[in-house]
């Protein structure tokens, strides 16, 4: 499927909204994908696919997760939102046929962020923060920092998550935490 066929069927899967956003993160991200000189497509596919599984209910998710043999993390059942990454690459690789791993894992982590996340997942995960309808403040920040450092904006978004999970009281997952660690200790300049 071209990029106009995955457009088409993703906007009948999705509420407008939804789709709408969707539309925003690939923008941003084929900006990002142009700026890092790497390859617009996939980061295209992935950007735009990534809240595939969003509209599905906890229950779906779950149900979902378990009939595809998915790990399911005592945090996913608890606040099985955060499987809507896993999940949806799931749909995509069985019902989309998109293969394209690092497409797939994109979609994946989008939700928690991962150590030693590839770059079409990184440059996903910054869009799907950034992303010019995302009003708050820290979006703003964000979207200046995506373009000037990159370990640098993914690092503030995580540390952003983790602060507003914390307030707002809600699960934590290890992945989040450990995304973080991980740009902490290998600030050596991995541009
Ligand atoms: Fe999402
Ligand atoms: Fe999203």
């Amino acid at each position: 499927m071209n990029l106009e066929a995955l457009r088409h069927k993703l906007a009948s899967n999705l509420s407008p909204p939804r789709y709408e956003h969707s539309l925003r993160v690939m923008a941003l991200a084929c900006k990002l994908a142009r700026h890092y000189q790497t390859p617009e497509e996939p980061v295209a596919i992935a950007a735009l696919l990534h809240d595939v599984a969003r509209e599905k209910n906890g229950a779906e998710l779950l149900s979902l997760a378990e009939n595809y043999g998915l790990t399911i993390e005592s945090t996913d059942q608890k606040a099985p939102v955060l499987l809507h990454g896993k999940v949806g690459a799931e749909i995509l690789r069985r019902e989309w046929a998109i293969t394209t791993p690092s497409i797939l894992e994109a979609v994946a982590v989008h939700v928690t962020g991962a150590p030693r996340m590839g770059m079409i997942s990184e440059l996903t995960l910054l869009a799907d923060f950034a992303e010019p309808g995302r009003t708050f403040y820290s979006a703003h920040i964000a979207r200046e920092l995506a373009f000037v450092h990159r370990p640098t904006a993914l690092k503030y978004i995580f540390t952003q998550k983790i602060r507003y999970i914390l307030d707002a009281g809600y699960l934590l997952h290890p992945l989040t935490i450990e995304a973080r660690n991980q740009l902490l200790m290998g600030e050596t300049g991995s541009e």
